[in-house]
């Protein structure tokens, strides 16, 4: 196994032309427009000096700009100002188990991505799941006991048994995760119950299971609860908002007050909702919980939520603390995020300056962060249209069905073909699916390999969080297979959808 390094340039603070995802918020987005946030000076600088590239077993030539650059075990110095955007994907972008074979195959978990999507179609989402399992645990390890995985990033059934394994709660925000977390095994003490919207059957539900904690998110929640309980009291904790703004650079208040999430610490609602709470015999308040945001690249955003947070919570005497999820992923070669462990270290390091005791329980949520860089998905090319002095279009057998943030958010991503993993990708082209509509898009300008022509395969990376997770049936196309690939097995996780599954709700 070799070295490596993210090497970095602290002068260089361009924005990204692609990857901006303020135009919407992202699930959930809280206080902070994130990905206008990822390029200040300290989030390129922190991002860059902790980037994290696994050591493949053989490597490939990457992207010079802050990526990592390989050749097979051996670190190769790049000049930071080497970026190009034809170089090949960054090694950093893919799940830590992918390495190229001597064709130029990529594998992942010791499967040939090719062989995979030869045997088992396209499109295809490959998760590695070491990269799942490393992640979860190095959450758990990060913060306390009660920590959650956010299923609502991606959840199946083995996804929830494996965060079970790893030693993490489930965070379930609608009856249905709560259904798919329970059907799968996982004992309902491992759960935390999310929700701007409980209905009654979803809060009758959590409390006969007897789920670890439900996450007061309104009022009226409250007065449901006093309704409903019967028998123990159910723990909770009150979700904030904080009403952060952050104060540097490209920082921007989104309304943090303005949120459908959460009750306001400015305007009173928080400290009236914790009355409340202390006076019914249906909940027991034992934590406070808020969650600043989406793709939050710059820890120290994380570190002025905490500080704030912190003011509100130390004089309630209270035993637990969640910070929520939202630390950002790279998704482009040129973008850096990041650990977790970072992310921890900075959230800790800020409560205990505001004076949070040692001893109160400090959680976390993160869903993309575990999620995200574990998958690729793979597609096949089927329709190459060249629009002279416009441009060419390469249209795939999946799209915004299967990976809706680009329409979305205008999230960008990479692309590059599997069978030659460390090609070059001197052509341009935008990349789209076969729904019936213009806006399909999934790269609006992608960088390709040379001749590409029609059956190749096209990747993407950095998939593996809000992609199946918010898949549709437009079109009634199919939702695609999911693999878990770990020791040279690939198992399907997730069966391909099939035509009569798409009639199958219709009387
Ligand atoms: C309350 C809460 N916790 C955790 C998450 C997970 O966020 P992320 O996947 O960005 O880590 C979200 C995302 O919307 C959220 O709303």
């Amino acid at each position: 196994m070799g070295h490596f390094a993210a090497l970095i340039s602290l002068t260089d603070h361009r924005v990204p032309l692609a990857g901006l995802e303020p135009a919407l918020p992202a699930p959930e987005a809280g206080a902070l427009s994130t990905e206008l946030q990822r390029r200040s000076p300290l989030s390129v600088a922190l991002g860059r000096l902790l980037a994290a590239c696994p050591p493949p077993s053989r490597g490939w030539i990457g992207r010079g700009r802050r990526g990592c650059r390989w050749r097979d075990s051996t670190l190769e110095a790049v000049s930071s100002q080497t970026a190009d955007p034809a170089d090949p994907v960054a090694q950093h972008l893919l799940p830590s188990s992918a390495t190229i074979g001597d064709e130029g195959h990529l594998s992942i978990g010791g499967c040939d991505v090719v062989d995979l999507a030869r045997t088992h179609g396209t499109p295809l989402f490959i998760y590695d799941e070491e990269h799942l399992r490393a992640r979860c645990r190095e959450a758990a390890t990060a913060f306390g006991d009660g920590t959650a995985y956010a299923t609502k990033a991606f959840l199946c059934t083995a996804m929830a048994r494996l965060v079970a394994d790893e030693g993490l709660c489930l965070d379930v925000a609608s009856g249905g995760e709560l259904h798919t977390v329970l059907r799968a095994g996982v004992d309902a003490s491992r759960v935390v119950l999310h929700g701007n919207n409980k209905s009654d059957a979803e809060l009758t539900s959590a409390l006969e299971h007897g789920v670890r904690r439900v996450i007061i998110d309104s009022v009226d929640e409250i007065d449901r609860l006093d309704r409903i309980a019967s028998g123990e009291r159910q723990k909770v904790l009150l979700r904030v908002t904080p009403g952060v703004e952050a104060h540097t650079h490209e920082f921007v208040r989104t309304g943090q007050e303005d949120s459908k999430f959460g009750l306001s610490i400015a305007s009173g609602a928080a400290h009236a909702a914790i009355d409340r709470l202390r006076g019914s015999s249906a909940v027991e308040l034992v934590g406070i919980h808020a969650h600043i945001g989406s793709q939050v690249f710059d820890v120290s955003s994380f570190a002025q939520a905490a500080e704030v947070l912190a003011r509100f919570f130390v004089p309630l005497d209270l035993a637990e603390l969640c910070v929520g999820g939202g630390l950002g992923v790279a998704y482009l070669n040129e973008e850096a995020a990041p650990s977790i462990t970072e992310w921890a270290a900075a959230t800790h390091e800020a409560l205990r300056a505001a004076g949070v005791p040692d001893d109160v329980e400090v959680t976390a949520e993160p869903g993309r962060a575990i999620a995200a860089q574990a998958a690729v998905t793979v597609y096949s090319v089927g329709t190459i249209k060249r629009l002279p002095d416009i441009r060419t279009y390469l249209a795939v057998d999946g799209g915004m069905s299967d990976n809706p943030r680009p329409v979305l958010y205008g999230s960008g991503y990479e692309a590059f073909d599997p069978a030659r993993t460390s090609a070059r990708r001197p052509e341009v082209a935008r990349v789209v699916g076969k729904h019936c509509e213009s806006g399909d898009v999934i790269l609006p300008d992608a960088h390709i390999p040379e001749d590409m022509g029609i059956g190749d395969l096209l990747a993407t990376p950095v998939t593996g969080a809000y992609g199946y997770s918010m898949a549709s049936t437009y079109n009634k196309v199919p939702r695609p297979e999911v693999l878990f690939v770990a020791d040279g097995v690939a198992r399907t996780v997730v069966r391909r959808e099939t035509f009569e599954d798409l009639a199958s709700l219709d009387v």
